[in-house]
């Protein structure tokens, strides 16, 4: 029996409904955020916590509960699905209304649903053998700093790495790398770490903040730049960062063998280093 969160109450997952007229399920008009857990512990909640925040008030959505109210929800979550190894995922919505367009005026109660995600994190075959990875063309909106829960575009995109037997698609705007459909993308070339910088073309990965973190405590140098596809396939090694992936690294790009074409020694180092943080902090 798995329990779910919904507005104030924990329900098996198969009572746990929402109405057809939320704004989320309406409108996409909503936010979300992912959170792995590991021995039954959240990682890195802080920061997840103060990225919904910013997306809610990006989106002029009310906060359905405070900071330490929601952590409490999550470690509830946790706690009564006994969860040792996956993710929490959690998303906010405006709630219900007619359907109109606008807000609705006075603003309803927001609503907020949560539920577990069972997931290998460690100890994956991917982290040996690392994993493939497509292109795709970027067609999301200008506004992907803000962790919306409006993902067709990242579905089509992790569809098409499906098909094609990959893990995950990096999307391309203008010849250049923004971003995987769920997760952040780095090349490495003559031992420097290259990745986008933050601006709202991509979302500001809480992985991607304690990966360059541990990059900068071991002195390896990182590049904030865009970087283009065609560099990408020309690089010594690559990884992507998420809640869902930690720091996995990419050996195969477009079918372009990646360095080695095995996981490189800069790429495992990191990883290595994120778990044991992971683990033990
Ligand atoms: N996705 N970029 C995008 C577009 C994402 O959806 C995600 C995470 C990331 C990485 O962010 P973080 O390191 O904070 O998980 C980058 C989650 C895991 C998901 O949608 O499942």
């Amino acid at each position: 029996m798995t329990i779910a969160y919904v507005n104030g109450e924990f329900v098996e997952e198969q009572n746990a409904k929402i109405s057809i007229f939320d704004r989320g399920f309406l409108f996409a008009d909503g936010v979300y955020e992912v959170i792995s857990v590991l021995r039954g512990k959240l990682i890195d909640a802080e920061p997840h916590y103060a990225r919904l925040q910013r997306s809610l008030d990006a989106l002029s959505i009310a906060s359905p509960l405070e900071q330490a109210a929601l952590n409490n929800v999550l470690l509830e979550l946790v706690k009564q699905n006994d969860f040792d190894e996956g993710m929490v995922y959690f998303q906010v919505t405006r709630g219900a209304a007619n359907r109109q367009f606008h807000f609705p005026d006075p603003p309803g109660p927001s609503s907020l649903i949560a539920f577990i995600l069972p997931l290998k994190l460690i100890d994956r075959p991917e982290e040996i053998t690392g994993v493939k990875v497509v292109s795709t063309e970027e067609i999301r909106w200008k506004r992907r700093d803000i962790k919306s829960i409006g993902l067709l575009a990242q579905c089509l995109g992790k569809q098409q790495a499906a098909e094609q037997g990959c893990h995950e698609a990096l999307m391309v705007e203008d010849g250049m790398v923004t971003e995987g459909t769920s997760s952040n993308a780095y090349i490495v070339k003559d031992d420097v770490i290259i990745t986008r910088p933050l601006s709202n073309k991509i979302l500001a990965g809480v992985t991607r903040k304690a990966m360059l973190a541990l990059a900068k405590e071991q002195d390896m140098r990182i590049e904030e730049r865009l970087f283009s596809l065609e560099e990408a396939y020309a690089a010594d090694e690559a990884c992507i960062t998420a809640a869902s992936n930690f720091i996995m690294p990419v050996v195969e790009i477009d079918g372009h063998q990646i360095g080695s074409g095995k996981p490189g020694p800069i790429v495992t180092r990191l990883r290595e280093l994120y778990i044991h943080l992971a683990l033990h902090d």
